[in-house]
């Protein structure tokens, strides 16, 4: 919302984004100016009547800001004469923001290069990536379970845990990879995490050097190259076509103490890694002497055939760590998942955890080894599995036909996102915004690739859609608003 008509003093700039908490935001912006100096001691602010009526709010809204402001000392009333700029003390103009300050340590600086964007807030939209199709949990089972484990728990199991995780839910992931996978693991191999994010945080930690070369599938999964490159790696980015990971690029790639993959479903783009391909990975790793981190992040979506055997079933080297996930059957703010460690690492990955927070909280370990052992954990992936199926099939019924500059959307067999390239990054950024307009989340496929990346920016070009997180019915009111922001017949 731009200022309509100039006001007495500059206050050109602000933009408030009428979703969020206006209040909030214009007393930000008022104290940014004030800090800055762009709005001087003894400057005269608009009478907030003046000022809602410029920036379309209420008044209310400017009085609230205005108090929180005079509440915090950043101006003053004088009553019956208008609002002031304080005069503040030099050291407080003069103090930078705490975004500004320079880091404090190497760790801090790779900090700032290597973060994770501002997670989306609220109830999910189309076509939003990540998120399974959540609003199908069954809560009311999930509260009895988990009213039943509170209401009487085990003093054993309310001290100070294993730091590896629940006995009884380890033994149930075990079963589970064991019989859904093919993957014959002992328990005691298995570490739960808080997610596979935390998983992979701990493999960069505990298994890289800083200055060590990890490579990464490019575009990929950016939140697994930001914690390596955290952890002091130098990413190498490594291409990936149909089939996944270009296992001779990574052999080309030279020394790398690490590969990074997503084989059952290579994120962002969609291929599988071929057998050929595994077998060619697995000997690399051995002829390094490096690990390999095989993240199933969404290895239960599979629509034609059952779920694929992993590397980690393959391996007879114990070069493989797996990585699983509860946050796409369940729902990601669970924050559960695990890790498959060769038997040689389990020990030093539990001391780190341990060191990092003990263990992950009991309620939600006790909760699910119930919910798995009673057999829900099952129905719900059949479930989840049929949702996301159908609400694929939506997005690929009623996507427009022909979008411009946009290539046809590919055959989906796996996973709940899909990948479509579009012919230049001027295309793509203009396809996104126009569908932001109408409330439609697209996300940009040249977003997933690492800055330092060798291919042409248009050939980075592309749209990443979540097909899953809302139902049929929204899903097809967003294709529509999609064709008439796009100026599509149909
Ligand atoms: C490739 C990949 N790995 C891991 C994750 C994160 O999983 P979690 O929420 O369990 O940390 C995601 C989330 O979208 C993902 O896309």
């Amino acid at each position: 919302m731009p200022l309509p008509v100039p006001l007495p003093v500059d206050l050109s700039g602000i933009r408030l984004d009428p979703a969020q908490g206006l209040a909030r935001q214009l007393y930000r912006a008022l104290r940014e100016r004030i800090l800055d100096g762009r709005l001087g001691g003894g400057t005269r602010l608009p009478a907030s009547r003046d000022l809602a009526r410029l920036l379309g709010i209420s008044r209310n809204t400017v009085i609230r800001a205005f108090d929180q402001l005079y509440a915090e000392g950043y101006v003053e009333g004088r009553v019956g004469a208008g609002t002031y700029v304080a005069e503040l003390a030099a050291s407080a103009r003069a103090a930078p923001l705490p975004a500004a300050r320079p880091a404090a340590s190497v760790a801090l600086q790779r900090l700032q290069q290597h973060h994770l964007a501002e997670p989306l807030q609220g109830a999910p939209r189309a076509f939003r990536v990540g998120v399974p199709a959540f609003d199908l949990f069954p809560f009311e089972t999930w509260a009895r379970l988990s009213a039943r484990f509170w209401r009487k728990p085990s003093p054993a199991r309310l001290g100070y845990g294993d730091p590896a995780g629940d006995a009884q839910l380890r033994e149930l992931i075990a079963a589970y990879l064991r019989n859904s996978r093919g993957l014959h693991c002992d328990p005691a191999q298995i570490l739960v995490t808080c997610g596979a994010q935390q998983a992979i945080s701990l493999c960069a930690q505990l298994l890289v050097e800083p200055g060590e070369r990890v490579a990464i599938e490019n575009p990929g999964y950016r939140a697994a190259a930001h914690a390596f490159a955290v952890a002091g790696a130098q990413l190498a980015g490594i291409p990936v076509d149909g089939e996944g990971l270009d296992t001779a690029a990574l052999e080309a790639a030279g020394d790398c103490r690490l590969a990074y993959v997503t084989p059952s479903h290579q994120y962002p783009s969609g291929g599988t890694l071929s057998l050929a391909r595994r077998l060619q990975l697995l000997d690399w790793a051995e002829r390094h002497d490096a690990w390999i981190v095989e993240d199933d992040y969404d290895g239960e979506y599979r629509y034609s055939g059952t779920p694929l055997t992993p590397l980690a079933a393959l391996d007879r080297q114990g070069r493989v760590l797996y990585v699983g996930t509860f946050g796409k059957i369940a729902f990601p703010a669970l924050r559960l998942g695990y890790l498959v460690l060769p038997p040689a690492l389990v020990e030093a990955f539990a001391r780190r955890r341990a060191l990092d927070m003990r263990h992950a909280e009991i309620g939600s370990q006790a909760v699910m080894a119930e919910f798995i052992a009673a057999g829900h954990f099952q129905r719900h992936i059949r479930r989840m599995r049929g949702a996301a199926r159908s609400r694929r099939d939506a997005l690929l019924a009623g996507w427009p036909q022909q979008v411009p500059g946009c290539a046809p959307l590919p055959i989906v067999e796996a996973g709940l996102h899909l990948c479509v390239r579009v012919d230049s990054l001027a295309r793509e950024r203009q396809l996104i915004a126009l569908a932001a307009k109408v409330g439609v989340e697209l996300n940009a496929l040249s977003g997933y690739w690492l800055a330092n990346s060798s291919e042409p920016v248009d050939r980075r070009a592309g749209l990443v859609l979540g097909f899953a997180a809302v139902p049929e019915a929204q899903i097809g009111a967003a294709l529509q608003a999609l064709r008439q922001a796009w100026a599509i017949p149909g």
